[in-house]
């Protein structure tokens, strides 16, 4: 396993709990969808690192996005610039996403795997729109990147946002026709919901469920897929939505 002990060279405050860290990582040749497991404090508390998406890539600048839900995503919010952090990894099977007309649905902080999908599709010139839903108008971010690497984009929020609603009311709205596949990353419930629309496109689903050790031992990420158990940090964490089984 690959662990690298990096200074952290910038870090950025999006929202009122949502921070970015930005390292030099010269070497990583990441692909979307991977991740890293960042050690939350030296010695053992907490004991298990935390998984974090790739955000962005480029010229060696490694960005990773991250929301404070609990207590290791507190902590880590505490670091600052200069400050050092551990990465293990990446982790995460080599997806190659197909050079296909696409569609990103992304939900809250799920915008954070497909921002990197997004650069990387700019880079191997597909063309792709997005949906990008959030709570209130204030959680949207990254938002101007994305305008200029999307061919559209349609913003949602649940509150106080012109346009009001989720990806979910935006997607049973608009023509699937239009493209060939689909990816998303956003919550459960959200990803339930889609799954029920039947898209009548493959559509390939991010997921961010619990895991113990991130490298495939301790099964503690096991998902039933296709009627047999997957896990997520080796076998995913891309999954297409249509096989997983959100009740097991
Ligand atoms: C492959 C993968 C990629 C991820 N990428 C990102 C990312 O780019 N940015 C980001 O902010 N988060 C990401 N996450 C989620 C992130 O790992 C968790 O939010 C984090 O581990 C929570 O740690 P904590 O100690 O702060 O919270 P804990 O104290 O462990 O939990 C606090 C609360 O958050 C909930 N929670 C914990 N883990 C998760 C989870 N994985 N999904 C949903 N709810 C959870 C718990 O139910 C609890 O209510 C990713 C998860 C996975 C598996
Ligand atoms: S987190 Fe341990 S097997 Fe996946």
């Amino acid at each position: 396993m690959i662990s690298r002990r990096l200074k952290i060279i910038r870090k950025k405050w999006y929202t009122d709990n949502i921070f970015g860290l930005e390292f030099n990582y010269p070497g990583l040749r990441p692909l979307p969808g991977q991740f890293l497991q960042i050690q939350v404090d030296e010695g053992v508390d907490p004991f298990l690192n935390r998984p974090i998406s790739i955000a962005s890539y480029k010229r060696a600048r490694l960005l990773m996005v991250i929301k404070v839900v609990g207590r290791g995503t507190k902590m880590l919010s505490a670091k600052e610039r200069g400050d050092q952090v551990t990465l293990f990894g990446p982790f995460g099977r080599k997806f190659r996403p197909k050079k296909k007309k696409s569609l990103l649905i992304a939900g809250g902080i799920g915008v954070a795997p497909l921002h990197f999908l997004a650069e990387y599709f700019c880079k191997h010139s597909v063309n792709f729109d997005m949906i990008y839903g959030v709570r209130t108008n204030r959680d949207f971010i990254l938002r101007k990147d994305l305008e200029q690497m999307a061919d559209n984009t349609i913003w949602v929020a649940e509150k106080g946002y012109r346009r009001a609603g989720t990806v979910v009311s935006v997607v049973k709205k608009i023509d699937l026709t239009d493209y060939e596949i689909a990816y998303t990353c956003g919550p459960k419930e959200m990803l339930i919901a889609l799954q029920k629309l039947d898209m009548p496109i493959p559509v390939y689903a991010f997921c961010e469920d619990f895991l113990g050790c991130g490298c495939g031992l301790c099964l503690g990420c096991a998902i039933m897929y296709r009627g047999e158990y997957k896990r997520i940090c080796v076998d995913g964490p891309i999954l297409e939505l249509g096989g997983i089984d959100f009740e097991v």
